[in-house]
């Protein structure tokens, strides 16, 4: 019999499968769609962008009054922005007033999901992903 550490230890150090959170040629995170369904990461930061984000920037990162389009945003900006705005933050002067992206920093409910709510806007932003609840592969 295996013991339960060892299966424990083996479940651990297994590679995480391209279905749960895809990165491309340089260990970045990614999405892929395949018949219209989304990998377990994407689908987890569609989740995820509508529990913390979608509030400013709109259903389906589509902008709203508060915050700018991010299906837009994210045709300019790469992972590396990406991430340093949503941990720092933002705030900026203009002619309408102060606006302000809080940081996440210190928010787990976003740092721990950080790459799934970059695939999924990303694959927003590149047309992939429709706008609503994407459907998940292997479901
Ligand atoms: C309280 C409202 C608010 C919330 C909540 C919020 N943002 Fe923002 N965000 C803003 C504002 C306002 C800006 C624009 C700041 C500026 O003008 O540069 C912004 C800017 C950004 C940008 C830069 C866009 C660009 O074009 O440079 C990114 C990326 C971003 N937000 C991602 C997120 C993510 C991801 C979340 C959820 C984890 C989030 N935001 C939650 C208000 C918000």
């Amino acid at each position: 019999m295996i013991p339960a550490m060892l299966l424990a230890a083996v479940a651990f150090a297994a590679p995480v499968s391209a279905q749960d959170a895809p990165v491309d040629d340089e260990g970045l995170p990614t999405y892929e769609v395949q018949d219209g369904k989304v990998d377990k990461g994407t689908y987890n930061g569609y989740r995820r962008y509508h529990n913390s984000c979608h509030v400013c920037h709109g259903p389906d990162g589509l902008g709203g009054s508060f915050a700018p389009n991010l299906t837009e945003s994210l045709k300019r900006l790469d992972y590396v922005a990406f991430a340093d705005v949503v941990t720092n933050g933002r705030k900026v002067e203009g002619a309408g007033g102060e606006r302000v992206m809080p940081s996440f920093g210190l928010d787990p409910n976003v740092m721990m999901h950080l790459d799934d709510i970059y695939r999924y806007l990303k694959g927003r932003s590149d047309g992939e992903v429709d706008r609503g609840r994407p459907a998940r592969m292997g479901s």
